[in-house]
């Protein structure tokens, strides 16, 4: 161990990348490095080393060193994390890159990485929830365009207030705004984004007039999932209540609309139990992508690791669903690419079917597993478990968006699971023996169900692989020949 050194950071990630440039080229290991940073040690409080707010220091100059692409990626979202350890986990995993150990953040099961994600994970949360709930007021400003500012005061989990304006911008471009929070303020007036100190409540609007404008908003767009106290306390904690004029007329909308409730108490239910609430309206595939991670639709997310949407073109006209990823297409942040992807390359291959042409998915999008710890200190592994018909009728809601987006013309559908997810929980595989045969879906007018690929390689013997090997392969050219021919496909 070499001499300790605290470093005193600004609480922004150029800060601490600054530092992280110049520690590694000195080659301070990361347990002899201290971080503090002024936006998380309270003045003499837990993680305050002073008894007083510290003064950050700027790094020396040091060049840049090369991390890896998904690292470059996240690191500034985990950054956002409020906790004091996160300036040290971030630090202790670029000195592992910078060792060689490059594909770190690959491993689900090192505890570094498990805290990575779980710091991702709380901060995209909170991202989604201030995109839910800051809520605009209206004020006369004559320095902003049409003389109107519309101001709202939120109180964020995480330092996320620079990294979610640009939504705000995206959202809001045409009006002039501010959100005000305790941390730092973000401003937008047509043409920058402008960062300041954060303000304490009492500097937020205090009129009427957008609260008015916001109710009767509101009641057009009544959404009864805002008023189920169980939904409301688990998506918006209390503290947020005083900031949403509209909660206040919640009683008489629901007085007045009795068909609502009973609605609303069936929507409770599909609320309580599906990835429904995650899943974005309207979303491309992109943005279901990034909004998956917040998934908590059911209790796979527990386990910690990432899930997975598809990959391929947004206009393919063939679909494949198979059932959820595996330990390396996890790993891989992509579809079939272990063991039974190669059979299901080969497959494509033989029916002449370009995988790139195809958009690939999983009824499931989290990898169930459980870990099982190798005897003799051998590690642990990763171990495959079927997801049940709940896991895939709950994760539903993303297929759904994916279909939605891609609109398939010819969908294949791998293996029991995605057959089920589909057909419901009396669909049964066909014999290998059956020609393909195609069925109408509410994704695809031509869906066909056939072996999963991971069935193959578990086949009792070669025979009875083969067999199966050339139903997925004649029903893979099936879907080629009902693309190309659009007369067949609406047959
Ligand atoms: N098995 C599946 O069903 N999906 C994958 O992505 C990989 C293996």
């Amino acid at each position: 161990m070499g001499a300790r050194r605290v470093v005193v950071l600004d609480g922004t990630f150029d800060g601490w990348r600054d530092w992280a440039r110049a520690l590694l080229r000195d080659g301070v290991a990361a347990e002899d490095v201290e971080f503090v940073d002024v936006l998380r040690s309270a003045p003499g409080g837990e993680g305050g080393l002073f008894g007083a707010t510290p003064e950050p220091v700027a790094a020396p100059s040091a060049p840049p060193f090369g991390v890896p692409k998904a690292f470059a990626r996240r690191a500034p979202t985990v950054a956002c994390f409020r906790g004091a350890d996160v300036w040290a986990v971030l630090y202790r995993l670029v000195a592992r890159i910078a060792s060689g150990e490059r594909d770190v953040l690959d491993d689900p099961l090192d505890p570094d990485v498990v805290r990575f994600q779980r710091m991702e994970k709380d901060v995209r949360r909170d991202a989604h929830k201030m995109h839910a709930f800051v809520r605009f007021r209206r004020i006369e400003n004559e320095a902003a365009r049409n003389g109107e500012r519309f101001v709202a005061w939120y109180r964020p989990s995480h330092l996320i207030v620079e990294r979610e304006a640009s939504f705000f911008r995206n959202r809001f471009p045409s009006m002039d705004w501010s959100i005000l929070t305790p941390d730092a303020s973000c401003h937008w007036d047509g043409a920058e984004v402008r960062i300041t100190p954060g303000v304490d409540r009492d500097a937020a609007p205090d009129g009427d007039e957008l609260e008015e404008l916001w109710c009767a908003y509101y009641a057009s767009i009544f959404n009864p999932a805002r008023v189920m106290l169980s939904a409301m306390k688990a998506e918006m904690p209390a503290k947020f209540w005083d900031t949403m004029p509209e909660t206040a007329q919640i009683p008489d909308l629901l007085a007045a609309v009795p068909a609502r409730l009973e609605e609303m108490a069936r929507s409770s239910r599909r609320l309580a139990e599906s990835a429904a609430p995650f899943v974005p309206a309207g979303a491309s595939l992109q943005e279901l992508r990034s909004a998956l991670p917040d998934c908590e639709g059911c209790e796979l997310h527990r386990l910690g690791g990432r899930p997975l949407l598809g990959e391929g073109p947004a206009d393919a006209s063939v679909a494949i669903v198979g059932e959820q990823p595996g330990d390396m297409e996890e790993r891989a942040g992509r579809p079939f690419v272990g063991p039974a992807g190669e059979v299901l390359d080969e497959a494509l291959a033989a029916a002449g079917l370009p995988r790139e042409r195809v958009y690939l998915t999983n009824a499931v999008k989290h990898f169930r597993h459980e870990v099982r710890v190798e005897p003799e200190g051998r590690g642990k592994r990763r171990i495959h478990k079927r997801p049940s018909v709940q896991h895939a009728s709950r994760c539903q809601p993303w297929l759904d968006a994916e279909m939605e987006r891609v609109q398939p013309s010819a969908l294949v559908l791998l293996g029991v699971s995605a057959g089920r997810s589909v057909f419901g929980p009396t669909h049964r595989s066909p014999a290998p023996g059956d020609a393909p045969q195609p069925r109408s879906s509410r994704y695809a007018r031509a869906t066909w169900s056939t072996f999963h690929p991971a069935a193959i390689l578990r086949a009792r013997d070669a025979a009875a692989a083969e067999r199966m090997r050339g139903h997925l392969v004649a029903t893979l050219q099936a879907t080629t020949e009902a693309v190309s021919e659009p007369g067949r496909e609406h047959a």
